[in-house]
């Protein structure tokens, strides 16, 4: 362990996104799950209560990803999927973006969940979900996307 402190003080060891800035690795991907329908219409809210905020940003340096195209996807207050609940928004050039949204619903046993997938030109895919905690009118989730290699 002190092995460990020590090399960690002297940066002798390389972690997996080494040379990213703090708070910046790459979002965790999640399933796409059998909804994800391409060519969501460009708007920024499918409902009201539910405000999800936040920006894209690049690893490793966390630099703005202005133009990024989010493709939002979530279950409507009655449990199923459908095109009125299908948005894509781009982010603005600080790489900001807002959607709004009703409180998902639970269903077929899995917790409340918006679907996001994100692209950029010069970065992988990135298809994850957010999980609302309960209660709550909206949340600040920020999306950190991987370059291409
Ligand atoms: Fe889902």
């Amino acid at each position: 362990m002190a092995f460990l402190s020590v090399a960690l003080w002297l940066g002798l060891l390389a972690w997996p996104a080494a040379g990213a800035a703090p708070g910046c690795a790459p979002t965790p991907g999640d399933a796409l799950g059998p909804f994800y329908r391409p060519g969501a219409p460009v708007r920024a809210s499918v409902g009201r209560g539910y405000v999800l905020s936040g920006r894209v940003l690049g690893a490793p340096v966390c630099g703005p990803v202005p133009g990024a195209r989010l493709e939002f996807w979530l279950a409507g207050p009655d449990g199923r999927y459908g095109d009125d609940y299908r948005a894509t928004v781009l982010t603005d050039a600080s790489g900001a973006y807002r959607f709004e949204s009703h409180f998902p619903p639970a269903y077929a046993g899995r917790p409340p969940h918006i679907h996001v997938r994100a692209s950029a030109p010069g970065y992988r895919v990135l298809v994850t979900q957010h999980y609302p905690r309960p209660g709550a009118t909206g949340a600040r989730f920020d999306l950190v996307l991987e370059p291409e290699t």
